[in-house]
């Protein structure tokens, strides 16, 4: 998830890229880069941190030149550094990347053992240095960057440039977005349209295995193995705003779209598929600790913290590992047992959360070891913790958690999943069927994705409400907490969520014709016990609004509305649950006029106690 900008033309080169690159600031990035052609040579200038400093590094050290490329990083691998910005170069060629290349270490020792040295810790320098190794064989840009990538396994939009064929960009696209932006005497390259928005209006946008050679007389576009392709232009009509948010009417509603692919990314790399294993370099240095581990402190905040309680639920499941979940302004103020046998898992979108840092310190301090799973790459709690599993969900800018959510449920399952293969307590097959699920899940959540209108219909019956109840069972019960909080902190409606056993112990004293309860009915999901919870509720006039991927004509006569969403394995529903829920506080939040992306009262990340 970086920004990517490239131009060639008649203008400045330099002043194109970083207004592009500014367009892009609301990714959000952690070190910048350009590369621009002048007299025969390719020059690089970056810098660490925000934008900012890339522009008066420029001040002092211009780029002159027509043709270059400019990069924003949001760091994968490698943390953030001037070594690890991009432009990257080896040789003659020097190229951007957005993506992650899941083969690097194996491509990084063939190189190595072929003599050539790295200035990086990325995976995106192994690309260069391919291209560039095949070019020192006798091929031209076009056909050393095709010969490059077929040997490249994972997910890349990659711009291209050589000082040995001056004024010409190569692109290329796997399953990371690159669009091509066409004007008079000149064209562009992007990963995103705001970029290029006050250039031209005239996009290609390029698709999977696609390559582009751009110059200033025009774009060809090519399947990698050579092929030509034709492709119409399309003429982009969104206002800038609408632009940065990629056509939709929030950054919240585009988070909830792109956990598909979150959640491939938070995948990738990671499952074995012929072994039924899970492997996690990352934590590859804790491996013993998760053999030797008695108990797991599970502590995080808000969203993260229902992550949390799901994790729980898996790691005990999976490798009977007993967990505690606590929040982190809790546990560090509550004397928690901190000895040798157990250990600290923090979980955090940010990274920056003050008190699961806080939390983090004082395992530290008691020298316990501990791991997080975080969004950030080398944020603090990143970086205070001995080991660290990245979600890659990409920069998540609502306020509100979505795809941090269900990708830190996908992390917290794959360790699951780890330590139970580990410790002998989850069978291969029982693993392989799991993380063949797990494969298919992008598809399921995509079809509960498409029933955005429907949940649009719903929330619009039930916008004046002025209370809601969200009851689940087991490891679904904390997506009834978070579909609480989500309603709440968008929409400001006062909102619960419980174990639907616990009604009878209290809140079913709530229910009457004015309170909807939102019932989450899996299949697996201790279903007739949670039915006949639904029957109480009935029977004292509550309107129920189930979800379930259930079709039983006892339960459409019970509700007052069924969300029918697709089955997938019972480990998984948490995940298909969330995407329903949502929607529904995303379109009662907007039917009622409030700030999706920055509720009232709310901050991003919570720097402070
Ligand atoms: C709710 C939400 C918050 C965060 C919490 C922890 O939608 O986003 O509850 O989950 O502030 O933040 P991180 O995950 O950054 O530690």
């Amino acid at each position: 998830m970086c920004g990517i900008v490239g131009y060639v033309g008649e203008r400045e080169a330099s002043g194109v890229l970083v207004h592009g690159l500014q367009l892009l600031e609301y990714r959000g990035y952690d070190s910048a880069g350009l590369a621009v052609l002048a007299n025969g040579d390719v020059s690089v200038r970056r810098s660490v941190g925000k934008l900012k400093n890339l522009e008066n590094l420029l001040a002092v050290e211009p780029l002159p030149g027509k043709s270059g490329i400019g990069h924003t990083r949001w760091a994968t691998h490698g943390r953030p550094s001037e070594a690890n910005a991009h432009p990257h170069r080896a040789g003659r060629v020097v190229l951007i990347h957005n993506g992650i290349i899941e083969n690097f270490l194996e491509l990084r020792a063939e190189l190595q053992a072929s003599g050539r040295e790295f200035s990086s810790e990325t995976d995106t320098e192994i690309v260069a240095h391919l291209i560039d190794d095949e070019m020192a064989r006798g091929r031209d840009l076009a056909a050393a960057t095709r010969a490059a990538i077929a040997r490249l396994e994972g997910s890349f939009a990659l711009v291209v440039m050589s000082s040995d064929e001056p004024g010409k960009l190569f692109a290329a696209k796997s399953a990371t977005p690159i669009v091509i932006g066409l004007g008079d005497g000149e064209n562009f390259v992007a990963s995103d349209v705001p970029a290029l928005l006050d250039y031209t209006r005239d996009m290609l946008f390029l698709e999977d295995g696609e390559m582009a050679e751009i110059s200033s007389a025009g774009v060809r576009l090519s399947l990698f193995d050579g092929t030509p392709v034709e492709r119409e232009p399309r003429r982009i009509t969104w206002d800038p705003v609408t632009a940065q948010k990629s056509g939709y009417k929030h950054f919240m509603l585009k988070e909830i779209n792109e956990q598909p692919q979150a959640t491939i990314d938070t995948m990738r790399g990671r499952l074995l598929v012929e072994s039924g294993d899970v492997t996690l370099e990352d934590l590859e240095s804790s491996n013993d600790w998760w053999n030797q581990v008695e108990r797991i402190d599970l502590v995080a905040c808000g969203t993260a913290w229902h992550a949390c309680l799901v994790g729980k639920f898996f790691i005990e499941k999976l490798a009977r590992v007993p967990c505690n979940v606590d929040y982190g302004s809790e546990f560090r103020y509550r004397d928690p047992i901190l000895d040798g046998r157990g250990m600290l898992l923090a979980v955090s979108q940010s990274g920056e959360t003050a008190d699961t840092l806080a939390a983090v310190e004082a395992a530290r301090a008691a020298k316990v070891r501990t791991a997080a799973i975080c969004n950030v790459v080398d944020s603090s709690i990143a970086r205070r913790s001995d080991a660290v599993l990245y979600t890659h969900a990409g920069p998540e800018i609502s306020v509100a958690s979505t795809k941090a959510f269900v990708t830190q449920l996908t992390a917290l399952l794959l360790i699951a999943i780890h330590i139970g293969r580990r410790r002998g307590t989850l069978a291969a097959d029982a693993s392989g069927e799991l993380i063949e699920s797990l494969l298919h899940l992008p598809g399921p959540m995509r079809d509960a994705l498409a029933m955005a209108d429907e949940i649009d219909a719903l929330a619009r019956r039930y916008v004046n409400a002025e209370n809601f109840l969200f009851v689940g069972r087991g490891l679904n019960y904390p997506i009834a907490l978070e579909g609480a909080l989500k309603l709440k902190e968008l929409s400001y409606i006062h909102a619960e969520g419980y174990p639907a056993g616990e009604l009878k112990h209290g809140p079913i004293a709530l229910i009457s014709e004015t309170m909807p309860v939102v019932v989450l009915l899996p299949k697996n999901g201790a279903y007739a016990k949670t039915l006949s919870n639904m029957k109480e509720v009935e029977s004292r006039g509550g309107q129920i609004i189930v979800v379930t991927d259930v079709d039983d004509p006892a339960v459409e006569e019970v509700a007052n509305d069924v969300i029918r969403v697709p089955t997938v394995h019972s480990l998984l529903m948490p995940i298909i649950l969330s995407i329903p829920l949502q929607l529904l506080s995303y379109f009662v939040a907007v039917h009622r006029g409030t700030d999706v992306d920055q509720p009232r009262n709310l901050a991003k990340s919570v720097t402070v106690e």
